[in-house]
């Protein structure tokens, strides 16, 4: 069942907004992880810890419960930030919290916010998934290995299915797809994360300029976009991951060249020499350099890279598709002998 819509997207035209977002500031949250309700206490928010990760807007660190591991995001924000740059951290929070249905979203457990003289201290609690596609990039040029065509397959998957559920169930689109925001557990379970930057649909599409530079469709330097830009991105994380290096990052990174690159010459391509042709003509749908060719998520669902490595919402081993069941070990087998064997 898909969750009820976004409370406080819908609340912006309406006068209880106010009322909504100064709640939502007072709040002294509950933890739930997975069934167990704990109060967050200051020692949890204050607590040094192991670094999981940085990006643009905040800070991720361990932190535990009586044994219970979890991730803690911690956004600081100035007392001072207009109405609407509010409304943008929030939607963090509301949009994780939205997204405990699906699977493929890392799973939210609590928030807590609080304000000291001239900030906001705003913490997101949620399940703590070990790596990030990045992190598997690197660990294979280390290694000098390559991720093998079941790995980007079982990504290719969740993603896709995570971003449908954006989609559909809440009618955002994401707009920071990129291996960082891409993790996984030790059991090979792909989660999406970082839902600072997306954006409501309105009409179908959005226009702002939020995101990484080098993931960006090309459309998105031109006109309003719609979920296929999230598409696009996918594609290029995929090659990214495929080739241990991001297509349009190899001339140097200045903003020009790379939006010259990006917006007119062809699509990066996967040699086929290399790679299965399910593979490469996969990516040249993602790649699709104009949207309206670009495939929509219930056509990428059909494409037969998507058919061969699927795995549905609920997959559970049950022997009746041996080669899934395979798949699903093989993942969690590379993780073993890949990203937790030698140094991190
Ligand atoms: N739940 C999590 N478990 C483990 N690592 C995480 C988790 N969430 C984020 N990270 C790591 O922290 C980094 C920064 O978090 P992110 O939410 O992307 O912040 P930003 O909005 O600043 O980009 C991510 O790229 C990822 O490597
Ligand atoms: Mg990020």
């Amino acid at each position: 069942m898909p969750p009820k819509p976004l409370k406080l997207l819908r609340m912006r035209q309406n006068e209880d907004y106010e009322e909504y977002v100064k709640n939502l500031l007072d709040g002294k949250g509950t933890l739930n992880l997975s069934g167990i309700r704990v109060e967050i206490t200051m020692d949890m928010i204050r607590r040094e810890s192991q670094t999981l990760g940085s990006g643009g807007f905040g800070n991720v660190y361990e932190t535990n419960y009586e044994g219970i591991v979890f991730a803690r995001k911690e956004i600081k924000i100035p007392s001072q930030v207009s109405k609407e740059e509010m409304h943008r951290y929030l939607r963090e929070l509301d949009v994780t919290r939205q997204c405990k249905a699906c699977p493929f979203v890392v799973k939210f457990y609590g928030y807590y916010i609080y304000r000291v003289v001239c900030e906001y201290n705003f913490y997101i609690f949620m399940e703590k998934v070990p790596f990030s596609a990045a992190f598997m990039i690197e660990k294979m040029l280390k290694i000098g290995k390559e991720i093998p065509e079941f790995v980007l397959g079982r990504i290719a998957c969740s993603v896709v299915h995570a971003l449908r559920f954006l989609k559909d169930a809440l009618q955002i689109i994401h707009r920071d797809v990129k291996p960082p925001n891409i993790l996984m557990d030790y059991d090979g379970r792909v989660k999406l994360c970082d839902l600072g930057i997306c954006a409501k649909l309105e009409n179908s599409t959005a226009f702002s300029r939020a995101g990484s530079y080098p993931y960006m469709a090309p459309e998105r330097f031109k006109e309003g976009y719609d979920d296929r830009s999230d598409v696009w991105s996918l594609g290029v994380s995929l090659v990214e991951l495929a080739e241990l290096k991001n297509p349009y990052t190899t001339n140097g990174n200045q903003l020009q060249h790379l939006i010259e690159a990006i917006g007119s010459h062809p699509s990066p391509t996967l040699n086929p020499k290399i790679f299965s042709d399910c593979l490469v003509m996969f990516i040249s749908q993602l790649l699709q350099h104009d949207v309206k060719n670009r495939p929509k998520y219930a056509q990428i669902e059909q494409l037969e890279f998507f058919v061969l490595h699927d795995l549905p919402f609920t997959y559970i081993g049950t022997g009746k598709s041996p080669k899934k069941d395979q798949e699903r070990q093989s993942v969690g087998k590379w993780i073993d002998e890949n990203l937790l064997s030698g140094s991190n």
